[in-house]
């Protein structure tokens, strides 16, 4: 599957290392859309039927990205009207809208557009929901999103199960529920759990969808309410540190099967709405490195390019997988910098020492001209990264399918 990837990659760079100017590094984003294609359908194909599989479109909201998935997913969870727009003209599917911060105006948009359910994250949301239904003279199907008692996992960030942002407090949902029930313009169809980021314990995914499931089962028994869905959210990982022990799909997947009979007998749907997981194979970042240099012991090799391309590595504090494209030409008439069998930090063309990808990794050989290959960059990558700090030119995207 990998080696899809690689030849897109390497397809790309072959064609611009032949076809560049003398003076223009290379910089890309290189998206796989055959690997991506492939891999939505492997995850959809293995679901069961009660199983909804919709994309987080944050995680990558890129146009070729979205048709490609389109086709094969069943819709699309957005966060934003800007979101909503992107898919405008793209899709009839279904959209989920959710997000902490709706505005008055992305709530009517979202009432004027395919949004299937909306997420009422507080107290105060619902009541502007409940009015802004009234003033349109409609009724909003809505999710309930819980932030959980219970902590839910061991992934490093959480959305639930600790104080945050997002949701209404487990304790407190007994509480917005019968507020609800007395909102004649909202109806409550369910709940959302979204609660963590990158869990690579497939187990403990299973544990927290169990989890979920009985909740909800309880809310909708103790208030006899008429509410099918349960919206699980994202959070499967992508094992940046050891990309050979990834989540095990396999053992979601069989685990989900298993989940059957609440299904068959409680009537249920579960959402799952999948972001990172989805997109972020399909997408290698690329950068040349422009210097090799040692500073107080240490070896650094700066690109170009950096976290204002790709701000993941930078912002949790890891070194990105990578891969070092040897490029034999070397343009200059003096040595060329590099290092052999050694440790090295890779950092951006910006000017912060916070700017760095790759923080004292081993590499076989690294030189100036060299290109380095950034896995796992299509999701999260350039969609939250700040492109314009310090006006440097962006990187090519560019997205590649056999025909
Ligand atoms: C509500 C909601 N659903 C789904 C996702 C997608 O999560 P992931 O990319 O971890 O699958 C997010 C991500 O922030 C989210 O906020």
């Amino acid at each position: 599957m990998l080696t899809i990837e690689k030849n897109a990659v390497q397809r790309y760079l072959e064609n611009k290392l032949h076809t560049r100017g003398n003076e223009e590094p290379i910089c890309a984003y290189v998206y796989d859309l055959d690997r991506l294609k492939e891999h939505a359908e492997t995850i959809k194909q293995s679901l069961p039927p009660f199983c909804r599989l919709y994309y987080a479109v944050k995680a990558n909201p890129e146009r070729p990205i979205l048709e490609t998935l389109e086709p094969i997913i069943d819709g699309f969870e957005v966060a934003s009207q800007g979101e909503m727009t992107k898919l405008g003209t793209l899709t009839e599917k279904p959209m989920l809208f959710g997000g902490p911060g709706k505005k008055d105006q992305e709530i009517r948009a979202a009432l004027q557009t395919n949004v299937e359910y909306l997420n009422v994250e507080s107290f105060h949301e619902l009541n502007r929901m409940a009015y802004i239904a009234e003033q349109m003279d409609v009724r909003i199907p809505v999710l309930i999103r819980v932030n959980l008692s219970t902590n839910v996992s061991e992934s490093h960030i959480r959305m639930s199960g600790v104080p945050t942002q997002f949701g209404v407090d487990e304790r407190d949902i007994p509480a917005l529920i019968t507020k609800a029930l007395g909102c004649e313009h909202i109806d409550i169809k369910g709940f959302h759990f979204h609660a963590m980021s990158n869990n690579l314990d497939a187990e403990a995914h299973l544990k927290f969808i169990q989890l979920c499931i009985e909740k909800s089962l309880y809310w909708r028994e103790e208030f006899k309410l008429d509410a099918p869905i349960i919206n699980v959210g994202g959070g499967i990982g992508i094992n940046y540190w050891d990309p050979e022990q990834p989540f095990d799909w396999s053992v979601l997947a069989e685990g989900l099967h298993r989940f059957h009979h609440y299904y068959e007998k409680e009537n249920l749907t579960l959402f799952l709405e999948i972001g990172r997981y989805m997109t972020a194979e399909c997408g290698s970042y690329l950068a040349e490195v422009l210097d090799v240099k040692t500073n107080h012991g240490e070896h650094f090799a700066v690109l170009r390019g950096g976290s204002h391309h790709l701000r993941l590595p930078a912002a949790w504090k890891i070194s990105h997988p990578f891969e070092v494209y040897p490029v034999e030409d070397w343009r200059y008439p003096f040595e060329r910098p590099g290092i052999m069998g050694d440790v090295v930090t890779v950092a951006g063309e910006l000017c912060t020492p916070n700017d760095v990808l790759v923080r004292k990794e081993h590499v076989q050989q690294l030189r100036a001209g060299d290109v380095m290959i950034f896995r796992f960059a299509g999701a999260y990558g350039w969609t939250i990264s700040h492109h314009d700090f310090l006006s440097h030119p962006h990187p090519d995207h560019v997205f590649i399918k056999k025909d």
